[in-house]
C-alpha cells in the first residue's frame, strides 16, 4: 500500500486535523512516511492566518514538487486545510504539478479521493464545498503514531467562528460556527480515556461560543462549561484543558469552573490582541481593557496559580504609539506567562485589510521587537519564581532533543525536563524544580507517584 506523509502549519486545530487524517489513512492500510523523499504521497495542511505561514506552504509545494519531477514520477502531492480553502483552484493554476486540493469541510474524504488519483481515475481532485455534519467527522485518533500522543489528546468540540474579527480570515477559512453535541463529545473522550490518555484539550477556534444556539443555559452554566462537566466525570481522566475561549464569552460560570472542577488544569490561553480600546472596537473584538483586567483578576481569584497566556497583533490599521503604549502597559498590568506575538498581516477580504492608515513594516517589525521584549522579561521572572518549588507533571515522553531526558507539562502548561526512562511515560509525578532554561523548567523528580 501507499505511503504518505503529512506536513501540518499553523495551530492546533491544523495539528489534530492532520492528526486525524493519518488515522483514516493508516485505516485504510497506507503507512506513514519518515519523509517526503519516501513517500508516495506529499499532504500540506496549511494555515492562512498571516502571509508569512502561506508563503511558507507554498515554497515548500515548490520544493516537493522540483524533486517530485526529477526523481519521484507518480508522487501524489495536495494542499489541505486553511490555504486550500481560501484558494482553491487558484493553487493549482499557480503550482500545476499540484494534485489535490482539499478545503476545511473535506479532511474526512482524503482516502477516498487519494484512491481515486492513485488509481488513475482522475487527474486533478479541488473540493473546497461546505459539507453539512463535518464538524462531527473528524473522530479518528493516532494514538500511537507519536509516543507523546498517547498520553494527551485533543478533540476537536467546534468548527468555524461568527465573531468576524476585522483582521482575522478564520471565519472565512473554516465557516460558520458549528458544535458536535455533548454526548458525542463525551464518547469520543472516554474511548481516548480507556486507550490510556490522560489528558485533554478541547478544540475549536470560540469555545466560549460552544454550541450556544443548540444548547441553553441551565443553571446559571452556558453550554461550554456544561461539556466541561460532563467531561469531567469520565473516570480515569486526569487533566482538562481547551483551547481558545474568547474574552468576550469568557463568563462567570467559566470562571467559577476553575475552582470548582479538580481536573480541569489551572491554565489559560485568552486572546488579547490589543490593550487599546480604540483598537480593540476596531478589530471588532467586543470587550474593552477594562474588562479585560477585570477576567484576569477574577481568574486570579479563582486560581492563584493560573498560567496564563495570550495573542497580541502590532501594527494594526491605524495603530498609534499612544495604542501601542497601552498594550505595553496591559502587559506589564497582567504579568503574561508567555504571549504570542504577531505583526499584523493584510488577509485577503477582510475589513482591516482596506483600512486606512496601514502601519509601515519597518513600525511592525520595530514594535515586535519592543513588545517581545517586554514580554520576556515578564515571562522569564515567572520562570524564576519556580526554582525550589514542587509541582506536578504530566510526562509525555523523551525530549525531541536529548533522549535521556524527559519531558513533562504542569498544570499550569509549562514545560519540565528531567532525566527520566520509560517507566516515567505517562505517570502523573511531582518534580522539584531546580534551574530555569528559556520557556523551560528543570526538574529533579523527588517523588515518584507509581
Ligand atoms: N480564535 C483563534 C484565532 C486563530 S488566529 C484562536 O484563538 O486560536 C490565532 C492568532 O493569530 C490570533 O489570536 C491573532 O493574534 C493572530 N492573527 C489572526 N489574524 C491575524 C492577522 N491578520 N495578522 C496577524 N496576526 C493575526
Ligand atoms: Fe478569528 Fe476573532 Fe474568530 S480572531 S477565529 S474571528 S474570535
Amino acid at each position: 500500500m501507499p505511503s504518505v506523509f503529512i506536513k501540518t502549519y499553523g495551530c492546533q486545530m491544523n495539528e489534530r486535523d492532520s492528526e486525524a487524517v493519518a488515522a483514516q489513512l493508516i485505516a485504510k492500510g497506507y503507512s506513514l512516511a519518515q519523509s517526503e523523499a519516501a513517500a508516495d504521497v506529499v499532504l500540506l495542511n496549511t494555515c492562512s492566518v498571516r502571509d508569512a505561514a502561506e508563503q511558507k506552504a507554498i515554497n515548500k509545494m515548490k520544493n516537493v514538487v522540483g524533486h517530485a519531477r526529477k526523481d519521484r514520477p507518480g508522487q501524489i502531492v495536495g494542499f489541505l486545510g486553511c490555504m486550500a480553502q481560501s484558494h482553491g483552484q487558484e493553487l493549482i493554476e499557480k503550482l500545476p504539478d499540484v494534485d489535490l486540493v482539499l478545503g476545511t469541510q473535506k479532511f474526512h474524504r482524503v482516502a477516498e479521493y487519494l484512491d481515486e488519483l492513485l488509481a488513475g481515475k482522475r487527474e486533478k481532485i479541488v473540493d473546497t464545498a461546505a459539507e453539512a455534519k463535518s464538524e462531527s467527522a473528524i473522530r479518528e485518533h493516532l494514538l500511537n503514531g507519536s509516543a507523546k500522543t498517547s498520553v494527551s489528546a485533543f478533540v476537536s468540540i467546534m468548527q468555524g467562528c461568527n465573531q468576524h474579527c476585522t483582521f482575522c480570515i478564520v471565519p472565512s477559512t473554516r465557516g460558520e460556527e458549528r458544535s458536535r453535541t455533548i454526548p458525542d463529545i463525551v464518547a469520543e473522550c472516554r474511548e481516548l480515556v480507556l486507550r490510556g490518555v490522560k489528558e485533554i484539550t478541547l478544540l475549536g477556534q470560540i469555545v466560549t461560543s460552544f454550541a450556544k444556539r443548540d444548547v441553553p443555559v441551565k443553571d446559571g452554566k452556558t453550554a461550554f462549561v456544561q461539556l466541561l462537566e460532563a467531561v469531567h466525570e469520565i473516570e480515569g481522566l486526569e487533566r482538562i484543558r481547551f483551547t481558545s475561549p474568547h474574552p468576550k464569552g469568557y463568563g462567570d460560570d467559566l470562571v467559577e469552573a476553575y475552582a470548582r472542577l479538580p481536573k480541569l488544569c489551572e491554565s489559560a490561553h485568552i486572546p488579547l490582541q490589543s490593550g487599546s480600546d480604540r483598537l480593540l472596537k476596531l478589530m471588532h473584538r467586543g470587550y474593552t481593557r477594562e474588562k479585560f483586567l477585570g477576567l484576569i483578576q477574577k481568574l486570579r481569584q479563582a486560581q492563584p496559580g493560573i498560567g496564563l497566556y495570550t495573542d497580541i497583533i502590532v501594527g494594526f490599521p491605524g495603530e498609534t504609539e499612544e495604542d501601542f503604549a497601552q498594550t505595553l502597559s496591559l502587559c506589564r498590568a497582567v504579568g503574561f506567562d508567555n504571549a504570542y506575538i504577531f505583526k499584523y498581516s493584510e488577509r485577503r477580504d477582510t475589513p482591516a485589510a482596506t483600512m486606512p492608515d496601514q502601519v509601515p513594516q519597518s513600525l511592525r517589525e520595530e514594535r515586535n521587537h519592543r513588545l517581545l521584549e517586554l514580554v520576556n522579561t515578564i515571562a522569564a521572572r515567572k520562570y524564576d519564581a519556580f526554582i525550589g518549588r514542587q509541582v506536578q507533571i504530566l510526562v509525555e515522553g523523551p525530549s525531541k532533543k536529548n533522549a535521556a531526558r524527559y519531558t513533562g507539562r504542569t498544570r499550569c502548561n509549562r514545560i519540565v525536563l528531567f532525566d527520566g526512562s520509560p517507566r516515567h511515560q505517562g505517570q502523573l509525578m511531582d518534580v522539584k524544580i531546580e534551574r530555569t532554561g528559556s520557556f523551560t523548567l528543570y526538574g529533579d523528580p523527588a517523588i515518584v507517584n507509581l
